[in-house]
């Protein structure tokens, strides 16, 4: 099965997509998981995306489109994927569909501006691996310290809230055209984002049926 996950920035796209990867046993693809490894690495492609990322804005189409071509040749996507933050512009998608890649569903889950930018108040983040938590809704073991790595847990620089306000104008603006272009293709399904993470995968799950 190959699925695109759309929604704001803090909608639950990367808690969803790790539930159907165990489900489903597909590779969940995040743009933004990759470019923030690129970033750890210090690659050229990292400290590019950089600037874009910390300000809260989109990275160049031409990059991340990049990103995508070569992480969907890997041997493990060809029995399907989730892509999490992947498109994100009308180009993006039209790149996606030129590569003749068929996408079978694309769930949107909705959640209202202002519970988002309580819930990316609270995400904290491991600094070596990248594992997500929350200070209400998904706590360490330990306060501030990664269960699989024993990494420390910091505050990503695009989770303060003057850039989350600008991250969701920039989705409202350029990314949710995307639930049009895929209404017109037939794939779309709206998911409401519950408060509990459970509630929600549930629905995911019965809208992937
Ligand atoms: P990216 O990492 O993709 O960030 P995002 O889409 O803004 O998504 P988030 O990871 O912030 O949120 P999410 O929806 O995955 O929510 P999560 O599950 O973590 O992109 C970052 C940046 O990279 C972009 O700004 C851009 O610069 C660049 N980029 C990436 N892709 C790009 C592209 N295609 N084009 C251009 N640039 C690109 O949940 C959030 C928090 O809420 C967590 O703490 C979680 O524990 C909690 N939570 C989740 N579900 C619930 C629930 N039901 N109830 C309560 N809390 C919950």
């Amino acid at each position: 099965m190959k699925i695109i996950l759309l929604g704001a920035p803090g909608a639950g796209k990367g808690t969803q997509a790790e539930k159907i990867c165990e489900k489903f046993n597909i590779p969940a693809i995040s743009t933004g998981n990759i470019i923030r490894e690129a970033l750890r690495s210090g690659t050229e492609m990292g400290l590019k995306a950089k600037s874009y990322m910390d300000e809260g804005k989109l990275v160049p189409d031409e990059v991340v489109i990049g990103i995508i071509k070569e992480r969907l040749a890997k041997e493990d996507c060809a029995g399907g994927f989730i892509l999490d933050g992947f498109p994100r512009t009308i180009p993006q998608a039209e790149a996606l569909d030129k590569m003749g890649i068929v996408i079978d569903k694309v769930v949107d889950i909705e959640v209202a501006d202002d519970k988002i930018a309580a819930r990316m108040s609270g995400r904290r983040v491991c600094e070596k691996c990248g594992a997500s938590y929350h200070l209400e809704f998904k706590k360490p073991s330990v306060d501030g310290v990664c269960d699989a790595c024993s990494g420390t847990l910091v505050q990503r620089k695009d989770d303060h809230p003057d850039t989350v306000l600008s991250r969701l104008e920039i989705y409202h603006k350029e990314t949710e055209p995307l639930k049009s272009y895929y209404e017109a293709q037939n794939k779309l399904v709206i998911v409401e984002g519950q408060d509990e993470v459970a509630d929600t995968t549930r629905l995911v799950f019965e809208a992937l049926e």
